[in-house]
Formats: structure tokens, C-alpha cells, sequence
């Protein structure tokens, strides 16, 4: 298992964004996750290496385990972390020197 995550529930404030997900994702496959706009896959997958706790107010509770680590450990080195688990976003904002 490459990520097994657990009664995953995400919250922006008092608004739950991600409700009691459950699920293994394994090493060296395609996983794709489907739904309608605004059912919090977006969500979800920052919640996979903790960039969605850069916004303000959110909590999360579950746990998700990368190779057998709880990421949400407060051991974990978030940078690190983020090396290991990388996101491509839809829309990239970044200034105009790396354009
Ligand atoms: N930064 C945020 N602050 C508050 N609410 C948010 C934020 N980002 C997303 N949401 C809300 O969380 C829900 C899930 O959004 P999102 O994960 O972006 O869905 P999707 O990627 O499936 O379109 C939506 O109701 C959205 O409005
Ligand atoms: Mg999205």
C-alpha cells in the first residue's frame, strides 16, 4: 500500500468538505478520482501531503498512512513530505520570472 487513508473527514470552518473517506491507493498504479465540481476532490487530495491546512480554519481528523507513516504525525517534516507527494495543479499562479 502506498497510501491508506482512513475515516478521512476535512472541515473549512464549520463546513465538512471531505466526509469519511476510506481508501487504499497502491504503488505503481493510475488512480483517478471522479465527481462533480465542488465535491471536494480537490480537498482530498491536498489533504494527501497537508497543503490544504495552509488555509485558514481547516481540521482534519482520520489519518492517512504513506508507506506506514501517519502523515498527520507531528513528527513528520511537511517539506519532506511534499517532496514525496507532489501535486500538478489545474491552474498555476506564479509570477511572471517563472513564466
Ligand atoms: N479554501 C477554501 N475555503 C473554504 N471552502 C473551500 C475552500 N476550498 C474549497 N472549499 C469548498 O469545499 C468544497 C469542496 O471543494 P473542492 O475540494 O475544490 O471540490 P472539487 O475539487 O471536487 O471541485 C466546496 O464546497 C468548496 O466551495
Ligand atoms: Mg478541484
Amino acid at each position: 500500500m502506498a497510501l491508506r487513508i482512513k475515516n478521512l473527514n476535512f472541515y473549512y470552518g464549520r463546513r465538512k468538505a471531505v466526509e469519511d473517506v476510506s481508501m487504499d491507493i497502491m504503488p505503481n498504479e493510475v488512480t483517478a478520482i471522479i465527481g462533480p465540481s465542488g465535491c471536494g476532490k480537490s480537498t482530498f487530495l491536498k489533504a494527501l501531503n497537508r497543503i490544504s491546512e495552509l488555509d485558514d480554519n481547516t481540521r482534519v481528523e482520520g489519518s492517512v498512512d504513506f508507506f506506514g507513516q501517519n502523515i498527520y504525525d507531528p513528527q513528520v517534516n511537511l517539506n519532506r513530505l511534499r517532496r514525496q507527494i507532489g501535486m500538478v495543479f489545474q491552474n498555476q499562479s506564479l509570477p511572471d520570472e517563472y513564466l
